[in-house]
């Protein structure tokens, strides 16, 4: 892959059209321009599940951006149930939504209720994971998910030393949800860092589950990326393959709700944190998790500024509204099986123990005390 720097190309002038804000401020434009404004800026956000941190702060941050610039902002969460979602979002359809911000619970779904809202003449915006089989997804934002996985392998490599031809080691390798579209970028990108030593031996996973190929992600994949499932696996995987003096020694997790699951399994089967405790990996930034990163439980994750993708969210949809293009700057990536998906693409960043103050506290995306420092 491209690196994203590679890959940046702006598509529209951002500057031309950056605060025409008039489309969706109704405060500060005239009268007039306001009234009508206001009403094309009428916005269905429809995130997924509130059980987990992240999509509540999403959705949150999303709808305040939008109410403060005079937008009318409906936001749903789905409770991870695709019925609930699409009939949550032909109701904000029905209620004049003319722009639709989606993450969807399952990517392969939506098409029938996207065609819907495209005869209302609504945009859509696939927020942080593609919706697929569909003409009528007009933009996805996200964070590079192919770099969230190369992160997490990079970080296994340089830990154990495996360029320098350090191992053996056991590793047990988990994915996302079969139903996330971005699981198997996740997955590929860790896999293509990892598969390589894993193939020489210096990687060995001894409960077999073990992709021979980034196309077989699914058959490690937990479904929801529920954190119980996670445990249960991995509480299955100890004790079927490891017996004796045998460890885990790494432990590639998609995000961090699997990590929780995955601590907690380690826990019980007497684990603690100190020298033979294994490298872990997540995704989110989420404050259970950085405090089991402070506490040693768990080793990385990979951060993703949930706040800069809500602005870049709404970047667009003031661009949508004023008639614009939205900037993007990925046409080759995302593909959803109708059509490449013009997206932008975010930076994500890797957080260990000694970054937390800098990155997270620092820029007020954790409160210090929440994680007891
Ligand atoms: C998101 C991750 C999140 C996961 C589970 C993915 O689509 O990109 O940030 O951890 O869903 O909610």
């Amino acid at each position: 892959m491209m690196s994203l720097t590679k890959r940046i190309f702006a598509v529209a002038a951002t500057g031309a059209v950056a605060l025409s804000l008039a489309a969706c401020a109704g405060t500060t434009a005239p009268a007039n321009d306001g009234a009508a404004a206001s009403a094309d800026c009428n916005v269905g956000i429809s995130m997924p599940t509130r059980s987990l941190e992240r999509w509540i702060n999403d959705g949150e941050q999303l709808q305040k951006l939008l109410k403060d610039a005079g937008c009318t902002a409906d936001l749903q969460y789905a409770d991870n149930k695709t019925d609930l979602q699409i009939s949550q979002i032909q109701n904000q359809v029905a209620g004049g939504a003319k722009i639709l911000v989606v993450a969807a619970v399952d990517g392969e779904v939506l098409a029938p209720v996207l065609a819907e809202a495209a005869g209302q003449d609504a945009k859509v915006i696939a927020y942080d994971r593609l919706i697929n089989g569909t003409e009528n997804v007009d933009y996805y934002a996200t964070f590079d998910n192919y770099k969230v996985g190369t992160l997490q392998g990079q970080y296994i490599e340089e830990q154990l030393g495996l360029a320098d031809g350090a191992g053996p080691f056991n590793l047990e390798p988990f994915a996302g949800s079969p139903d996330d579209n971005n699981a198997k970028f996740f997955f590929s990108g860790a896999w293509d860092v990892l598969l390589p030593y894993v193939e020489s031996g210096q990687l060995v996973v001894p409960s077999g589950k073990s992709p021979s190929s980034n196309d077989d992600w699914a058959s490690i994949g937990i479904q929801g990326w529920v954190s119980s499932a996670a445990q249960a696996e991995m509480d299955n995987r100890l004790s079927s393959f490891y017996s004796g003096s045998e460890v885990v020694d790494v432990v590639l997790s998609p995000n961090d709700s699997l990590a929780i699951g995955i601590i907690a399994s380690l826990k019980s089967a007497g684990y603690t944190p100190g020298e033979s405790y294994p490298l872990i990996s997540g995704q989110d930034a989420d404050k259970a998790n950085v405090l089991a990163i402070l506490d040693g439980e768990q080793s990385m994750t990979v951060w993703k500024d949930t706040r800069t993708l809500g602005k870049q969210v709404f970047d667009m949809i003031q661009q949508i509204t004023a008639g614009e293009d939205a900037t993007v700057n990925d046409t080759e990536t995302y593909d959803n099986g109708k059509k490449v998906v013009p997206s932008f693409l975010l930076d994500p960043e890797v957080v260990v123990k000694d970054d937390v103050q800098s990155k997270l506290v620092d820029s007020g995306f954790i409160k210090a005390s929440d994680v007891g420092l």
